[in-house]
């Protein structure tokens, strides 16, 4: 947190090495600093180099701990364990409600330094999504955030449907339009690329009225499966289409003179071949992975597959699995697209609309399709938009 003048520190148990002290002032950020620096002069024969952070929501205000990956001190080469350290309150964090998800008040994204980051992105692994008000991004300060949490896949990109003529564009048969509604469908972004999206920086420039985007928490799905269920998944794969996603709800674009589609994640390569339980990376939690763009269950004809996959998808998207938020201008948000679904909400498309994108790639040893060794992003030239 930038400034977290409100925290306090209260110690849970001494740390089991026996030599770290806690040391913690009113300025967040100049506390993690400090503790560091007792880290760096502990008697552990290997410091520690990060700091694990948990953040517990059974009370009120949610509060922030943190923890160190600690050496035994009986056994220097035992693997190291993490030691309850510190408690923060952190009451600029307000979780949604939902099973994921919180708003983060009080917060400048833009003059995050190492340490306040390090809080944010351990956040973010924590909530699945993080949204902050009154930000007001320029398109350059969006793509240095979401760089902070990897390569970028596409830079901040206009999800609009107000024309270069700033008329607002209504015709059913406009690319514009239908890849809007495209949206509408749940999905996990580019699964239908060789690489899945990590996550997504999202910003409010004129969120239209109704305009509101829905979240869904694929770990919390996976979690309320029962274990027949989840051993059935776990042998399963699917294909990842945007073809199939939009051809099957006829909102495919408008076809070039080769029938083929000059449009981001038209490639004409062999589907992404995923898998239906994908095991996040950095948590290390399963969750389900499946979406609009999802076709062609492993073992399953077409048909058996669609409802197979729609059946899963009413089952995943209950409401307690669900967050839907309300654009006010200014507004940004990260998620992690590894772990969530989300769609848009329909509404009326006469009303202008502006909102900016920045992808976040995926990690090619945890994000790339089955099917592919390569991750060179495909399609890199083609507009990702209208
Ligand atoms: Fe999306």
């Amino acid at each position: 947190m930038a400034r977290n003048e409100r925290s306090q520190c209260l110690p849970l148990t001494p740390s089991v090495s026996g030599c770290l002290l806690l040391a913690c002032g009113p300025d967040f950020a100049e506390s993690i600093r400090t503790i560091r620096a007792v880290i760096t002069h502990s008697a552990s024969p290997k410091p520690p180099d990060h700091f694990p952070v948990t953040i517990l929501n059974t009370v009120s205000p949610p509060l922030l701990v943190i923890q160190m990956l600690v050496p035994s001190p009986e056994d220097p080469q035992a693997p190291n364990h993490y030691s309850p350290f510190m408690v923060l309150p952190m009451s600029d964090i307000e979780p949604t409600g939902a099973s994921f998800g919180a708003v983060v008040h009080n917060v400048e994204l833009r003059s995050l330094d190492a340490a306040a980051f390090h809080v944010i992105h351990e956040a973010w692994l924590e909530y699945g999504l993080l949204i902050f008000p009154g930000q007001f991004f320029s398109t350059a300060e969006q793509d240095t955030f979401a760089r902070r949490f990897g390569d970028l896949e596409f830079k901040a990109t206009p999800i609009t449907n107000i024309g270069a003529d700033a008329t607002v564009r209504t015709n059913p048969d406009d690319d514009v339009v239908k890849a809007t509604r495209g949206t509408h469908g749940w999905h996990h972004d580019s699964t239908f690329m060789p690489l899945q999206a990590k996550g997504a920086v999202f910003s409010a420039d004129i969120p239209a009225e109704g305009a509101d985007t829905r979240w869904a928490d694929m770990r919390g799905a996976y979690d309320a499966l029962d274990n027949p269920t989840r051993d059935l998944l776990r042998g399963l794969t699917a294909k990842h289409s945007l073809l199939y996603s939009m051809g099957r709800r006829d909102l495919l674009p408008q076809a070039n003179e080769h029938g083929g589609y000059d449009k981001y994640g038209y490639h004409g390569q062999e589907a992404p071949v995923r898998p239906l339980i994908k095991v996040h990376p950095d948590t290390g939690r399963p969750n389900l992975l499946a979406g609009a763009h999802a076709h062609d269950v492993s073992g399953m004809d077409p048909v058996e597959s669609e409802k197979f996959l729609d059946r899963l998808h009413n089952q995943a998207c209950l409401a307690a699995r669900v967050y839907q938020h309300e654009w006010t201008v200014g507004e940004t948000c990260i998620w992690d697209n590894r772990r969530l679904m989300h769609q848009g909400v329909p509404f009326d498309m006469t009303l202008p609309r502006r909102m900016w994108h920045t992808r976040i790639a995926g990690d090619p040893k945890s994000e790339l399709a089955l099917n592919y060794s390569d991750p060179s992003p495909v399609d890199a030239d083609k507009p990702v938009f209208g």
